[in-house]
């Protein structure tokens, strides 16, 4: 075992390897079809050139920013991640608790295994809230008015996701197939790791999905869960249903899954605060562009009067960098958290989002500016 301090996303990414049975860390890991999205995602990061500039007073850098309204130590907030609790130990509380502390947004899913309550006392703070448009129109407004009721003020709304998308990893390992070779399959890799049955499934019980308890047939029952689930996703779901929830949610509406400019028009029509330019991290249509490819036309489509932010292959402080100054006004990272959540706990995600924010501050101070909203194209090296 060679000794050293994990530091990067992707330091977290081999801890979790090692740490998660197979089948959860290429849930988390994995993409759609043959995954070119999700590598161009990040690759196309890398083509973003940047301008080394010299003696500008950088004495003082300053990472401060706004999100949907809310101050933040930086641009930058944890993106909605089903089943986060089985990475980690009541994962989406205790990575809200770190995300708070480290003064950025933590944006729960409607399939996490912790319910908002839990969360939002666990931080100290309400959390902003993942949803999809579920079948049962029902169901969607008693969550609304649910996480409305405990302070939930910025609403996280899913629109590319009318069905899952092809996760062949997960079919691989049995994930949705039921009888004898899936459970085999399945309990073959959790007794391969023991330390997450006691750190994971026994320290953090219940392994349920908080928010459905009360809505669902048995929300301790993953199966029957899944199944409930399998039946929720609504392919029928169109701008009229956006401008429906927009009449139903008074607190800050941001549509997540946006990567052509003519769905972006549509949101501003719809009276969306602020979009995220996501393809899902790669998880639903496969050789779809890059998000950050996608930036800047979505950025000049909307106008300045609606938040664009983004997620997608962001795994430095430099890749936070690029996306401002290409018009983003923030980023979200998913996958790298719940590495970071899985691989190495609280500490773990308190180290990665330290390492973050020190590179975004060097990357500022390397180009020659001092403040979140001087970041512009014109730092971006385009010979
Ligand atoms: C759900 O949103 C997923 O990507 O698995």
């Amino acid at each position: 075992m060679s000794l050293s301090y994990p530091v990067t996303a992707l330091d977290f990414r081999r801890l979790a390897q090692k740490r998660l049975p197979g089948f959860l860390f290429d849930y988390i890991d994995g993409g759609a079809s043959d995954e070119s999205t999700m590598r161009a995602n990040v690759d196309d990061f890398a083509h973003v050139k940047l301008r080394q500039r010299v003696l500008v007073d950088v004495s003082k850098i300053d990472t401060a920013a706004t999100l949907a309204g809310v101050a933040c130590s930086m641009p930058l907030a944890l993106a909605p991640i089903g089943l986060a609790g089985m990475m980690a130990c009541r994962g989406e509380a205790n990575a809200a608790r770190v995300a708070k502390s480290a003064g950025i947004p933590f944006t729960l899913s409607t399939v996490g295994v912790c319910g908002f309550d839990e969360v939002r006392d666990a931080a100290a703070t309400p959390p902003w809230f993942q949803l999809y448009m579920l079948r049962d129109r029902g169901v969607v407004e008693a969550l609304l008015d649910r996480v409305w009721a405990q302070g939930c003020r910025t609403l996280v709304f899913t629109i590319d996701l009318p069905l899952p998308g092809a996760r062949h990893r997960d079919t691989r390992h049995g994930l949705g197939a039921h009888g004898f070779r899936a459970t085999l399959l399945k309990n073959m890799q959790v007794l391969a790791h023991l330390e997450w049955v006691w750190r994971v499934a026994i320290r953090g019980r219940p392994l349920q999905f908080g928010n459905l308890a009360g809505h669902v047939p048995d929300a301790n029952d993953f199966n029957a869960l899944r199944s409930w689930i399998d039946t929720q996703f609504d392919a029928s779901v169109t701008w009229r249903d956006i401008e429906w929830l927009r009449g139903r949610w008074h607190g800050k509406l941001l549509l997540k899954g946006i990567l052509d400019v003519d769905d972006a028009r549509a949101a501003v029509d719809t009276g969306a605060d602020g979009i995220i330019v996501s393809n899902h991290g790669g998880r639903q249509l496969d050789s779809v562009a890059s998000t950050i490819s996608k930036l800047p036309h979505v950025v000049q489509a909307v106008g300045p009067d609606t938040e664009v932010l983004l997620d997608g292959g962001v795994h430095t402080g430099v890749d936070i960098f690029k996306a401002l100054a290409l018009g983003a006004r923030g980023v979200l990272i998913g996958r790298a958290w719940a590495w970071a959540m899985a691989g190495a706990g609280s500490a773990g995600l308190r180290t990665l989002l330290a390492t973050l924010q020190r590179e975004l501050a060097l990357t500022m101070t390397f180009a020659g500016v001092t403040r979140i909203a001087d970041i512009k194209a014109t730092h971006l090296d385009r010979d």
